[in-house]
């Protein structure tokens, strides 16, 4: 089982998360063999110190693998410590065994299904935030990400069954706010390139901390814990 969630902000948003798998424990078998997928803004390397530890160990309790996504709060200087290993298909980095970060371009084959993954995401708050203690400018895509998504892509055909981004593509994110904030928009229209030249059967995003499906197949969460195979 696949079960998928949005933004968990370090232990800030994590309840949802808690609370949901200490009911579903009772209703199925549940295992290390499932994985839960957070949508970005994990939060797991922060602070490098007690607070990293507190959330790691809050993930590895869980009854499930976690895989995970980088969004925009990230310390990305902290994530480039750790090794780049093959999983799957793509690379990943183990903050853990059972913490896997899942990088930006690489398709990943999980319990019979392809996954494009692509993190990064744009901090709307970033004045208020200091650059390597609170911000970290790869948290937007560099060029080598945009380029390696799409060969992956192309590698499959531009056919896969699912994606998995941090955020929206443009067409859907224009479809979230009245407002758009400006500074993401690469980001957001490469999606939408993405989206336009891919065939897939569902969208999953975080990012915009909110639970919506626009289009039928782009799925934001937030709250909602969805478990894939039954979308
Ligand atoms: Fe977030
Ligand atoms: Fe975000």
């Amino acid at each position: 089982m696949i079960y998928l969630v949005g933004d968990t902000h370090g232990t800030f948003d994590l309840d949802k998360v808690l609370d949901f798998f200490e009911i579903e424990v009772l209703l199925r078998d549940v295992s290390k063999e499932d994985y839960l997928i957070i949508l970005g803004d994990v939060g797991v390397c922060w602070d490098g110190g007690e607070k990293d530890a507190w959330v790691l160990k809050k993930l590895r309790e869980l009854p499930v693998t976690v895989l995970w996504l980088d969004g925009n709060h990230e310390n990305f200087d902290l994530l480039r410590e750790y090794p780049v290993t093959e999983w799957n298909g793509g690379k990943v980095q183990r903050i853990a065994p059972d913490v896997i970060h899942l990088m930006r371009g690489y398709v990943y084959y999980i319990e019979g299904k392809l996954f494009w993954v692509f993190g990064g995401g744009m901090s709307v708050d970033k004045i208020w935030r200091r650059e390597g203690i609170s911000w970290w400018k790869e948290e937007m895509p560099s060029y080598e990400e945009y380029d390696r998504g799409l060969d992956n892509l192309q590698k499959a055909e531009f056919q896969v069954d699912y994606i998995l981004t941090h955020t929206a593509p443009r067409k859907v994110a224009e479809q979230l706010v009245d407002v758009m904030l400006p500074g993401e928009e690469a980001l957001q229209y490469y999606l939408q390139d993405v989206a336009e030249r891919t065939s897939f059967a569902g969208w999953y995003f975080g990012h915009w901390h909110m639970d919506k499906v626009v289009d039928e197949k782009f799925y934001g969460l937030m709250e909602e814990i969805v478990r894939l195979l039954e979308q």
